[in-house]
């Protein structure tokens, strides 16, 4: 195994959510992280737990690759924090 990506289905707010990925260091810069990214969000898109309009995560600032990735993906920031003061990104659904 060289990493996993953590999602669930928030039914309060209606949205899928990344909530943990992680790649092994040895493993980071290889393209899994993007890879595994665009697995889980071509099995969101099956709409598994209901049909809704995005995806969910948050991203610390400092955390520049992850930022990165997750822009690359589509995901974009929505100026607001969480309440460990990371970046909320969103994501639609839409294909
Ligand atoms: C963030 C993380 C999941 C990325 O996974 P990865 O397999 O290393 O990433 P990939 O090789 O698929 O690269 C995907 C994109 O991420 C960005 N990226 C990856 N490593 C990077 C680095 N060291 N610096 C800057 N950007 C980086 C790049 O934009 C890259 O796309 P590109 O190569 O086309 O430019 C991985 O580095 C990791 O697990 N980090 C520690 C845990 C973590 O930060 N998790 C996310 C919490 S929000």
């Amino acid at each position: 195994m060289v990493g996993y990506v953590l999602t669930l289905f928030d039914k309060e707010d209606e949205m899928y959510c990344i909530w943990h990925m992680m790649i092994d260091a040895e493993n980071q810069g290889l393209g899994y992280g993007k890879a595994a990214l665009k697995l889980v969000i071509d099995y969101f898109q099956t709409f598994p737990f209901g049909k809704t309009e995005s995806i969910g995560l948050t991203c610390h600032e400092e955390n520049q690759a992850g930022l990165r990735l997750y822009r690359k993906l589509g995901f974009k920031e929505t100026g607001e924090k969480d309440e460990d003061n990371e970046r909320v990104m969103i994501r639609s659904l839409a294909k």
